[in-house]
């Protein structure tokens, strides 16, 4: 939500900048522009729209200058015109700013510093902080040049509400850029005789690998010959090098039409990473490094709390039914956002679980902070490393998928339905599962790799089912006990990128409104895996054939479906119940990818979305 590039060093910023903020592009695409440092001036260039027509406008203007800072914008405060896109520049012109988050008292603020005739051009609130930098910069001391831009910065931030990824740059000092964060991601790329500043790491990974997180409440001072972070009440921090693991080619298309193609066939390799090292020496459970809280006091634990935001609220939902199902613990399962705000009463003895792909997801991490507020220990399953989510928890599970750039959610996914069928073997383990249904399962999610890349066989059979149902305006989806959160999924994945309206239900709950929607117009794809609730599914089947709707059909090999019932047919390899959801996660993940390129919808970056959504 919003995407940050800052650089300064020898190099020419603005093709840094421009090729970091496509690289970020998934966080925002309303609008894009950049500040460059250049003669004593600072040069702005604004564009709504994607990146490219920022390439464009810039490519006229031949920026030379060695410092600069950069912004992609998802719109929260005012619509998307170039006088709302940042770098906001302050009314006496002396500081620029670009800003990922929301500012919550900026109507206060302005209000303040329209008394004081600072004017106002846009309608956001990032302008307000910007002015709110120059107010105190005018009022610094100009003997203290050194720390001025600095200290400016740093008294602002004491009176701001809300979030903030903010990187500033001040006419009068051109080899300096200051940053900071609280509740929006910002990282400094530590380069030779150089720095970046990036809301993530793809955005800097082709310059450099060492990164410092920077936590909430810092602020980093960078010159092109060094840097220094300190927090708000003028304490030194010490840094702290991180090394990212992936590589750039893991962070681009290979080849791949887009990233949500590459990311879906990558799944056989982003499971393998997610069970790599998590199997015991005897192969009948689980093990993890970094829960921090060991196996007896897991067997006080009364109910699992699970929170997240879309897609991984899914993941939540199939870990529930997991959990239940092998290990007979009860779970509950929160919308992050709900969570926060609706107390609910809570077993003593809960243990809570954040999903999120991104680690910065705001509704997650505020639930997370709520649930460790009232004294709960708190775990996280998160994909980036040194996201705010896997730091602030107790411990936690990485998913080590590797960077996932399609807004739509794939391989983070099922990686995390993964990661929940391990834990659910792990505690089921530990209570009433017996070492050979241990064995059993864990062969089982071995399995999961080999089984997701027959399934991908069937791409192009999924294909042409998606160019004979792409003109449709509805779609259900189908599916009992652990994929009906499937069928939730797959309704999403469906809505965000190819627009066309989708609901997902218990199969056997459509009669109790959805079918009113059925007719030769609407389209539902059910789950029909082999088990006690196949011939079930079947009669569901035939209540919508009967209205004559069609019906695509997700059914596992081997297993016979009455004659006609069926519109079209995909099959899905046999596999043990833990991994089913995975497995039947990959046939709607292809279709809705085809129906959406069928469409020519911009499958990578779907209107009015953004992938971390770092905004209430
Ligand atoms: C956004 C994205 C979704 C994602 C959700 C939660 O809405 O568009 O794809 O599932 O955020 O993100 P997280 O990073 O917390 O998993």
């Amino acid at each position: 939500m919003c995407g940050i590039v800052g650089y300064i060093g020898k190099q020419k910023a603005v093709s840094i900048l421009l090729e970091g903020l496509k690289r970020l592009e998934y966080r925002g695409y309303d609008s894009a522009g950049l500040a460059i440092q250049q003669d004593g001036k600072l040069c702005i260039s604004r564009k709504t729209g994607r990146v490219e027509q920022l390439v464009k406008e810039t490519a006229k203007l031949h920026y030379t200058g060695t410092a600069g800072i950069s912004h992609t914008r998802w719109a929260t405060h005012g619509g998307v015109t170039e006088a709302n896109a940042h770098p906001h520049l302050s009314s006496d012109g002396k500081l620029v700013l670009v800003h990922n988050g929301v500012i919550e008292n900026f109507a206060a603020i302005k209000h303040f510093l329209q008394g004081k005739d600072y004017t106002f051009r846009s309608e956001t609130d990032t302008e307000v902080l910007c002015n709110l930098i120059a107010y105190h910069y005018a009022k610094e001391p100009e003997s203290n040049a050194q720390s001025r831009f600095l200290e400016s910065v740093r008294k602002t931030l004491l009176h701001i509400e809300g979030t903030y990824g903010i990187a500033v740059m001040c006419v009068d000092r051109p080899n300096e850029i200051v940053a900071a964060r609280k509740g929006s991601p910002l990282l400094l790329g530590v380069g030779d005789g150089e720095y970046l500043l990036a809301s993530d790491a793809s955005a800097l990974i082709s310059h450099t690998r060492n990164v410092v997180y920077l936590k909430d409440g810092e602020l980093v001072h960078v010159t092109p010959e060094t840097f220094a972070i300190t927090t708000l009440d003028q304490a030194d921090v010490p840094p702290v090098v991180d090394r990212i693991t992936w590589s750039i080619a893991d962070a681009e298309l290979n080849g791949f039409a887009h990233f949500m193609e590459k990311e879906i066939f990558e799944q056989p390799a982003a499971l393998e990473n997610a069970m790599r090292g998590r199997f015991s020496a005897d192969g009948s459970t689980a093990n993890f490094g970094g829960l921090n809280l060991a196996a007896t006091d897991f067997r006080q634990i009364d109910r699992f709390v699970f929170c997240s935001c879309g897609t991984a609220w899914h993941a939540c939902l199939v870990a529930e039914h997991l959990i239940e199902r092998f290990a007979r613990v009860p779970v509950e399962v929160d919308y992050a956002s709900e969570f926060r705000y609706r107390n609910a009463p809570l077993d003593r003895d809960a243990l809570f679980f954040f999903i999120s792909q991104s680690g910065e997801t705001i509704d997650t991490l505020a639930a997370m902070r709520e649930a460790k507020r009232k004294g709960y220990k708190v775990m996280a399953i998160c994909n980036v490393v040194g996201s705010s989510i896997a730091r602030e928890a107790d411990g936690g599970i990485y998913q080590h998928a590797g960077p996932e750039i399609g807004v739509a959610s794939t391989k983070a996914f099922t990686s995390q339905l993964l990661i929940s069928a391990l834990f659910a073997l792990y505690v089921a383990r530990l209570r009433d599962m017996s070492f050979s249904d241990g064995v059993n399962y864990v062969q089982g999610l071995k399995a999961a790799p080999e089984l997701v890349r027959k399934t991908l066989e069937q791409a192009p059979h999924i294909k042409e089912i998606a160019q004979r149902y792409a003109q449709y305006h509805d779609c259900l989806f189908l599916g009992r006990l652990s994929l009906f959160p499937i069928a939730l999924e797959g309704a999403l994945k469906l809505k965000e990128i190819s627009y066309i309206h989708a609901e997902g239900y218990p199969a056997a709950e459509m009669k109790h409104g959805p079918i009113a929607l059925v007719n030769e117009q609407c389209p539902s794809v059910f789950f029909v895996p082999k088990g006690e609730l196949f011939n079930k599914i079947v009669s569901s089947m035939q209540e919508i054939k009967a209205r004559k709707g069609k019906i695509i059909a997700i059914v596992t090999e081997g297993c016979e479906l009455p004659d006609g019932l069926a519109d079209e047919v995909i099959p899905i390899p046999d596999c043990h119940e833990a991994i089913l959801p995975i497995i039947a996660t990959v046939p709607v993940q292809l279709l809705s990818y085809y129906i959406a390129v069928a469409r020519h919808c911009d499958v990578d970056k779907p209107r009015n979305l953004a992938k971390s959504v770092t905004v209430e």
